[in-house]
């Protein structure tokens, strides 16, 4: 199994030409192998954070490094998942040819493709859809087939940006349960971005609450659930008060 990462954000600024800077000195560090959540005020910066962590963009200053087994792997190298709130499949491709997308890229032979490519559908619960194109599949399928795509090439850093916030409540979290699960089986480091409170308070081991920009961490938790989550927690006095603790956080920073 591939080892997780670790990412670091170390002083970093970001900003855009116009408005307030994204980032000013912003540092934070992500332990490998953990589920982290991002939660803040819309605009703050949280999917400019995730671009920073996948390499897509740079900080003016200060630096975003990954840490593999103790040692400095940036330029970010291995593949890293990216997963938007639209599942983005192509059209015109199936199910799999979808899933399949980034083995072909990444010039990975035809045989390897299809043991991979499969054996990512299997893990989201889609096998014997694979042959089904993007509009016969529901809203919740697509994410999986989403989910599917970010994972086949096993990235070690896995990016969330409110992947399931078009779906409904149910779906959602099946759906989160799933994620928990994988991120878990396969040991990587999870950075989730979302507005719910309640999906934060589910799947997080710890919470990350950003302010308006420039975004400076306004709450840190370590999540007080037990490792094991099933949806009858939901239900109990201890993830009230976690929620409610983190809506309390969330106005701080909006503040
Ligand atoms: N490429 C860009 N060029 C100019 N400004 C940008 C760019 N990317 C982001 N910004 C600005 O940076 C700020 C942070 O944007 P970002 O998308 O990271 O926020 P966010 O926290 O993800 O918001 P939301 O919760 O609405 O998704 C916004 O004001 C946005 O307009
Ligand atoms: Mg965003």
């Amino acid at each position: 199994m591939e080892p997780s990462v670790a990412v670091r954000f170390d002083n970093v600024e970001r900003r855009f030409d116009g408005g307030r800077p994204a980032f000013t000195g912003l540092s934070l560090s992500l332990d490998a192998g953990t589920f982290s959540v991002l939660l803040g005020p819309s605009g703050c910066g949280k999917s400019t954070l995730l671009r920073l962590a996948a390499g897509l963009d740079e900080p003016q200053t200060g630096r975003v490094s990954l840490v593999e087994d103790g040692l400095d792997r940036s330029p970010i190298g291995g593949p890293t998942g990216f997963v938007f709130q639209d599942a983005h499949l192509l059209p015109w491709r199936t199910l799999e040819e979808n899933v399949a997308l980034p083995l072909e890229l990444a010039g990975i032979d035809p045989e390897a493709r299809r043991h991979l490519t499969a054996a990512a559908i299997a893990r989201v619960g889609l096998a014997s859809h694979e042959k089904k194109m993007p509009h016969e599949l529901s809203g919740g399928m697509k994410m999986r087939a989403s989910l599917a795509r970010a994972l086949v090439r096993t990235p070690r850093l896995f990016l969330l940006d409110e992947p399931f916030a078009a779906l409904d409540e149910l779906t959602r979290q099946r759906l989160d349960d799933d994620v928990r699960a994988l991120a878990q089986d396969l040991r990587i480091t999870v950075l989730f971005v979302t507005h719910s409170i309640q999906e934060a308070a589910y799947l997080a081991d710890r919470v990350i609450v950003f302010s308006q920009r420039p975004a400076r961490v306004v709450a840190d938790f370590v999540s007080p659930l037990p490792r094991e989550r099933t949806s009858l927690l939901r239900f109990s006095e201890a993830f009230s008060s976690f929620v409610a603790d983190l809506h309390v956080a969330l106005l701080r920073g909006e503040s």
